[in-house]
């Protein structure tokens, strides 16, 4: 089964130039690498120049949607706007957007839906178990298979310091009891050094990653690593 590694650039890079070598390099360096599927969630104004370049394998996500289709509301973007500019898959429900922008649950809920109405393969991002519940309310078993998991314990973003791939194989196979053939992410503080152990000893389907994504060496330096058998 192919990995799937999840580039979230967050509000990087400073500049449309930067962005577009960023994009290349990383294009270019994954191209021969086989049973990776690899994702780059660029800010949303970067999305039409980087969707124009991306013909060649390398697909494109949101970090972030709205859940109505149009309307009074300002600074929104929705579903069919980023199908338009080719985005395949959207992040919903991240830790900096629960945090920062008061996301809750419900509103979570909501972009879901809106999200795989449209056709966009939704990225969840969760901690704990009741996220998860709360999240899915209301979903028929059709729908929730499609949705991609990402576990992301809020301590281990952007800090350095990972999850212990013990913690990790745990949370894991906690997960599994209610998510069955899901795809199921992990994120957090994850590099070349330590991307292999969470996919071959904690049995992780592929990564959400931050920080490695916005240097090239290292991030393409993740995907060799994980498309090595
Ligand atoms: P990080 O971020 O790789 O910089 O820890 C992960 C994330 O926020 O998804």
């Amino acid at each position: 089964m192919k990995s799937l590694i999840v580039a979230n650039w967050k509000c990087n890079p400073t500049s449309l130039a930067e962005a577009k070598r960023l994009f290349n390099s990383v294009e270019k360096g994954v191209k021969d690498f086989k049973n990776v599927e690899v994702v780059i969630c660029p800010p949303f104004p970067y999305l039409p120049m980087v969707g124009m370049a991306s013909r060649s394998g390398v697909k494109l996500g949101g970090q972030d949607v709205f859940w109505e289709e149009k309307g009074a509301f300002t600074g929104e973007v929705s579903p069919k706007m980023l199908k338009d500019f080719e985005c395949k898959y959207v992040i919903i429900g991240h830790s900096e957007r629960r945090r920062n922008f008061k996301e809750t649950d419900e509103m979570v809920n909501k972009k879901l839906k809106a999200a795989l109405k449209i056709g966009l393969r939704p990225i969840l991002c969760i901690e704990k178990m009741s996220q998860i519940k709360k999240g899915i309310k209301g979903f028929i078993k059709k729908d929730f298979k499609k949705i991609v998991f990402a576990y992301e314990p809020v301590w281990a973003i952007g800090t350095g310091k990972p999850c212990s791939i013990e913690k990790a194989k745990k949370m894991n196979s906690l997960f599994r009891k209610i998510m069955n053939k899901n795809v199921l992410l992990y994120g957090g503080s994850v590099n070349s050094q330590n991307a292999r152990d969470f996919i071959k000893k904690a049995k992780f389907q592929g990564f959400l990653i931050g920080g490695a994504s916005l240097n090239p060496q290292e991030f393409i330096k993740i995907v060799k690593n994980i498309s090595k058998d």
